[in-house]
């Protein structure tokens, strides 16, 4: 069994190389370039690919891959947002993903920054740097004292619900599929319109698919409490980031954490010291003080990388064997 993996970072090469060592049968070869129509040549000779979600993969790149034999593609992440599934379909591609790689490692980011939010750290920090060590004007709430509405109770979802009920918050949330936990601690609103109404905080955990796009925009602001406090570490697409900006300067949006940005690609994860960012609108949220940006690192944590590398190779080599791994994704 041949496998070819795009995109692997350094910090990936020991769980690679662990894996390796388990399967040494097979013959694991990789590069730091990305899954492009271009890339995708690479692949030949091989018999699956195993990638994360950087690029879009497009009917162009995944015909690329098709033109080369390869109809086997490993996610090592969870979104599959990036796929032109039509194209996977027509071109008989098996996927899969990695759908609980650590869960913690993205409620904690979220629920971290959440509580920066409250907290005003950035504003503390900032003042500090100046050497200035006063307390006033920078004084802060608690999140005992929060309704957090959690959207989307999934595996990461729920691990920030407890870890908000760890908090003492008052916790309800809203999810079309209802988890039997969540439901049995009687935590879900009927409606996205009655968690908007209660929520002194709102954080999201859905998926970035169509239906879930823009959200978040200036319709469902409006219908929030004044002042609500929005966290984002799920998808980009899920805010309308011009109506954010509006409800931030409305004063109606007093704090807001993303980890993500619909206009991320290409821009995060890229290093731009020293440069002039190629869009006004991160620039602009960067430098506010009630707004934290972390460039799509919640889930960037060791357990999660090991666990996305491991389970990943696992799959492909399953789709090799001609079994069908209990990760693959139905589309
Ligand atoms: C995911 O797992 O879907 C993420 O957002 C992580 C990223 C490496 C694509």
């Amino acid at each position: 069994a041949k496998i070819f993996a795009y995109g692997i970072r350094d910090d990936e090469i020991p769980s690679l190389n662990g894996w390796k060592e388990e399967h040494p049968e097979v013959t694991v070869d990789y590069t730091q370039e990305l899954l492009d129509p271009e890339t995708a040549k690479l692949a030949e000779g091989y018999d699956a690919v195993n990638v994360y979600q950087q690029l879009d993969y497009t009917r162009e790149t995944l015909a690329a891959l098709h033109e080369v034999g390869i109809n086997k593609m490993s996610l090592r992440n969870v979104g599959t947002d990036n796929i032109d599934m039509d194209a996977a379909r027509e071109f008989g591609f098996q996927i899969s993903n990695v759908p609980v790689y650590s869960p913690n490692a993205i409620a904690e980011h979220s629920m971290i920054q959440m509580s920066r939010l409250l907290r005003r750290t950035k504003a503390l920090d900032a003042k500090i740097a100046r050497h200035d060590l006063r307390w006033a004007p920078t004084i802060g709430r608690e999140m005992r004292m929060q309704t957090i509405g959690i959207v989307g109770t999934g595996h990461i979802g729920r691990v920030a619900m407890k870890i908000a009920q760890g908090f003492g918050a008052k916790v309800i949330a809203y999810d079309l599929y209802k988890n039997d936990e969540v439901e049995a601690q009687g935590l879900y609103v009927d409606t996205l319109d009655e968690l908007y109404a209660q929520a002194d905080v709102i954080s999201l955990y859905v998926p970035g698919v169509p239906a879930n796009e823009h959200m978040i925009n200036a319709e469902s602001i409006a219908k929030m409490k004044d002042g609500v406090v929005i966290v984002n570490c799920s998808r980009g697409n899920l805010v309308d980031t011009d109506a954010v900006i509006a409800g931030l300067d409305s004063g109606k949006i007093s704090d807001f954490a993303m980890d993500v940005y619909e206009d991320e690609v290409g821009l995060f994860n890229e290093d731009w010291e020293g440069k002039e960012f190629p869009d006004a609108r991160i620039a602009d949220l960067i430098s506010r003080e009630n707004v934290l940006v972390t460039p799509h690192t919640a889930f960037y944590t060791t357990k999660a990388v090991y666990e996305m590398v491991t389970q990943s190779m696992s799959a492909s080599l399953d789709f090799i064997n001609g079994v069908t791994p209990s990760i693959a994704v139905e589309y």
